[in-house]
């Protein structure tokens, strides 16, 4: 008999690390976290002053190709990006077949995962000109499939891409413009927008960044691998916290009970959402940030929002005074406050997590990149420590108990 737990204790050496805690899983010249300090550098440069003094799409250049653009680098990027925002009408026709109320995180993961379909002509992963090429339509066809995922949902004609504006400004026109009235933008609404992007460019070896990793080391086609990394950020331990964030506001507000959640949180009911980070035991610096330009976009555009934002500050000042969070070092991360600058944008909750994820396409591309720009590829492959039943002979139906 074979006995299968013995027998695994042979196998050698090798590390149990559950959830990854302690493990790095690849070398990577992307993006540095110090979570101790609250540092995060994209490329070396601090996230602050890329927030304060670049463009989202200027940082996507960095993040794919490691050094800031010069000025007609920047230039043929952007036309390049530009000349890939459409989609095939076929896709365009993909979409009905989703429900009107599905949620629009699962159009995304399935609109992205057929471009797979439509793309044959980039999808050689072995040639360098191929997998850029592949990465930058990832990047110039997202938001037009975030967008197109909202248009559905309401009803509304999908917009086009226009190539006369700016990213940012492109995404909300497709979103927010309608054919009778021609969208009018609010300088600052852009701008908060756009700093939002820039803030969930990348993250490192986060859950869905190691989702695309683990897939690509497979060698799957560059948009599977996405696909993959946006399922991965729907889950609210994940991406999907900026949304509940939100919902637990809403529900703290209407009851007038901060103090109540809280006692909740401690008992180990619920979590606090938009709070704790694996890597950060300091407060996130995007949290810093986003605060900040929340404060600035609340009292400037939409006076309606205020309440909830007062209940976020009073949630974090009360959370960063108890033992129970200072003891875990939980701090605000980066979704506790973005939720709120969205919704300020008329942004609606179920879109929010969509909005993480047209922001995560470049790190995702730019680190599947950057592995399958390495000589050799292997594929991924944990182990595992067996612990379940040792070996036993089969028992026909009529004598198992
Ligand atoms: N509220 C209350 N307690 C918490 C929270 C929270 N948000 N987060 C962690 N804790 C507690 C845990 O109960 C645990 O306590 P214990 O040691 O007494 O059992 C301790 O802190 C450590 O928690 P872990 O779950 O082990 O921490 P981990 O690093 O695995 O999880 C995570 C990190 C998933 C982000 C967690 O903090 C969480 O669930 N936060 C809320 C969801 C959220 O905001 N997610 C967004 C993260 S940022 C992003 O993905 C963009």
């Amino acid at each position: 008999v074979i006995d299968c737990q013995a027998l695994a204790k042979e196998f050698g050496m090798f590390t149990f690390d559950p959830a990854f805690m302690t493990t790095a899983s690849c070398e990577s010249t992307i993006t540095f976290i110090d979570g101790e300090k609250g540092i995060l550098l994209y490329r070396g440069y601090p996230i602050e002053q890329l927030a304060e003094k670049s463009s989202y799409l200027e940082v996507c250049y960095l993040l794919l190709y490691g050094e800031l653009p010069t000025r007609e680098q920047m230039e043929s990027f952007q036309a390049i990006v530009c000349h890939h925002t459409m989609l095939n009408e076929g896709l365009l026709r993909f979409y009905n077949g989703f429900r009107h109320d599905a949620h629009p995180m699962s159009m995304l993961v399935g609109v992205v995962g057929a471009l797979s379909s439509y793309y044959h002509d980039s999808m050689d992963i072995k040639s360098p000109e191929h997998r850029n090429v592949s990465a930058l339509r990832l990047i110039a066809k997202m938001p037009t499939i975030a967008a197109n995922s909202y248009k559905h949902i309401i009803g509304q004609p999908y917009v086009y891409p226009r190539n006369d504006l700016g990213y940012v400004e492109n995404f909300m026109n497709m979103m927010f413009s309608v054919p009778a009235e021609p969208y009018s933008f609010n300088e600052t609404a852009v701008r908060a927008l756009e700093i939002l992007l820039i803030l969930h460019a990348d993250h490192e070896q986060n859950a869905s960044t190691s989702t695309v990793r683990l897939a690509g080391s497979s060698q799957a086609n560059p948009f599977s691998c996405i696909a993959g990394g946006i399922a991965t950020l729907w889950g609210p331990a994940h991406g999907g916290a900026n949304e509940a964030v939100i919902r637990m506001l809403y529900e703290i507000d209407k009851f007038k009970n901060v103090h109540e959640y809280i006692k909740q949180v401690k008992d180990r009911s619920i979590r606090l959402m938009g709070f704790g980070h694996r890597v950060y035991k300091n407060y996130d610096p995007r949290a810093k940030i986003i605060r900040e330009i929340c404060h600035k976009l609340l009292s400037e555009l939409n006076a309606e929002h205020q309440p909830l934002f007062e209940t976020a500050m009073e949630l974090e000042r009360i959370a960063l005074e108890d033992q129970y969070f200072i003891e875990r070092q939980l701090y605000p991360n980066v979704d506790f406050y973005s939720g709120m600058i969205l919704r300020a944008l008329n942004i609606p909750l179920n879109m929010f997590t969509v909005i993480f994820a047209v922001a995560r396409t470049v790190g995702w591309v730019s680190q599947w990149l950057e592995m399958m720009n390495e000589p050799n590829v292997r594929i991924g492959r944990p182990r595992q420590l067996y612990i379940g039943a040792t070996q036993r002979d089969y028992l026909p139906v009529e004598k198992r108990v």
